[in-house]
């Protein structure tokens, strides 16, 4: 079976090691008065005119000659916009597909349908989604939105009946509780584009829902694993019952070095170099308040206290600190090249069909991951492998 296999984008800056505090890679830390790129400290810090732009252009050529899929591209309040970002990286790469993240609400589905087609005809059809709705909380309101949980969802799933029915072509309309529309559609040149397959990520009863009816993968972050297994289960059992088939995916962080040594000593030099700032941002983390039952099925899932990098260590080759060590969701691989393609398959044989991984720095990450872990991943994909061995 073909695993197809992302990476991601980091379009809010990162350090040069999960050791370093400065987000430093791609400018995105001047206002510290530290413009620092990877290519060098500039003398005196100042500006070389190599930028954010730059720097995630090259991560993605890396993972691209690397052998994954694409990238995605999130969208949190801290991110660059994945949209804008898709359109730069069409130009930068060739076969790179971006999956941009993207809140439907936020967006009018006229307005998303023409994007995504006038994308789809620019790129040759490398436009995907990573349709998110929203964790709640004041993340929710720095984006201006008050709709409650539920309702988020209902707009969610409304929104792609829009973009499906926009997509046919022909004169559409459509009258919803959300979205009104008479007599509209896509231009005649921007008609008969493929429709960009649908990652759909939520863990709510209303998530599995939508993404029942509208997605082609259910996207998970990684969770334990007998936890995840169910989820899958649901969701495609959901799906079954609609006469659809639904395909599963997890968004997992990865510490792979050729020896299980060498990767546990990455964390624990990260956990060493933790100062208080970033201990109080990892508990504001866990103690956050928001609607996303996946964001606190992933809270619930790490010690609030702790003294050593051991306490977190939950399964063999599974450590849930990754959040102390670069903000976001908890639970990530750590081991040797081999077992972390063990890890990778443990999760295809419950039901995985793809994969979006990160490793910091996401530009050399992807150059090693995709040279001694791909490889070892059973099912990766043949026809990336082939191209591989053919170039
Ligand atoms: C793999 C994955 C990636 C996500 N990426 C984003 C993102 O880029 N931006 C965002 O605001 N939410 C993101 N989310 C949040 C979810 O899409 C969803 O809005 C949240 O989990 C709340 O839904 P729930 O209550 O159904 O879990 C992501 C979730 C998952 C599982």
């Amino acid at each position: 079976m073909a695993i197809d296999i992302f990476w991601r984008i980091p379009t809010h800056g990162e350090p040069s090691s999960l050791r370093n505090k400065l987000q430093h890679r791609g400018d995105w830390s001047q206002q510290q008065g530290d413009h620092v790129v990877h290519r060098g400290l500039v003398a005196g810090g100042g500006d070389d005119g190599f930028n954010s732009l730059d720097y995630i252009a090259e991560v993605a050529r890396a993972a691209e000659i690397s052998g994954f899929h694409g990238g995605l591209i999130p969208s949190f309040p801290m991110t660059d916009e994945p949209w804008a970002i898709s359109s730069f990286l069409a130009r930068e790469t060739k076969t790179f597909r971006f999956m941009i993240a993207f809140q439907p609400g936020f967006l009018n589905p006229v307005v998303a349908a023409r994007m995504t087609a006038s994308l789809q005809r620019a790129t040759g059809g490398r436009a995907l989604y990573n349709v998110i709705t929203g964790g709640g909380g004041p993340a929710q309101l720095w984006w201006g939105d008050v709709a409650p949980h539920d309702d988020r969802y209902a707009r969610t799933t409304e929104f792609l009946d829009v973009l499906r029915g926009l997509w046919k072509g022909g004169s559409f309309s459509h009258h919803g509780k959300f979205y009104h529309i008479e007599d509209g559609g896509l231009p005649e040149a921007l008609l008969g584009q493929e429709f960009p397959e649908i990652y759909f990520s939520g863990s709510s009863d209303a998530a599995l829902a939508s993404a029942s009816k509208h997605a082609e993968y259910y996207l998970s972050w990684l969770e334990p694993f007998d936890q995840l297994r169910d989820k899958f289960n649901r969701v495609k059992e959901r799906t079954d019952a609609l006469g659809r088939k639904i395909k599963c995916a997890v968004r997992v962080d990865i510490i792979a070095r050729a020896t299980e040594e060498e990767a546990w000593r990455e964390v624990r030099r990260g956990f060493e170099s933790l100062d208080s700032e970033a201990i109080a941002r990892y508990k504001a983390f866990v103690g956050m308040s928001g609607d996303s039952v996946g964001a606190n099925r992933q809270r619930s899932a790490t010690p609030k206290e702790f003294k050593s990098y051991e306490e977190f260590i939950t399964h063999r080759n599974i450590w849930s600190g990754f959040s102390l060590l670069r903000g976001g969701q908890t639970q990530g691989i750590v081991g040797s090249y081999e077992q972390v393609a063990e890890r990778l398959d443990d999760l295809v044989q419950l039901g995985a069909d793809a994969f979006i991984l990160a490793s910091t720095p996401h530009l050399e990450e992807a150059y090693r991951v995709g040279e001694e872990v791909l490889p070892l991943v059973r099912g990766h994909d043949e026809r990336v492998i082939e191209l591989r061995a053919a170039g």
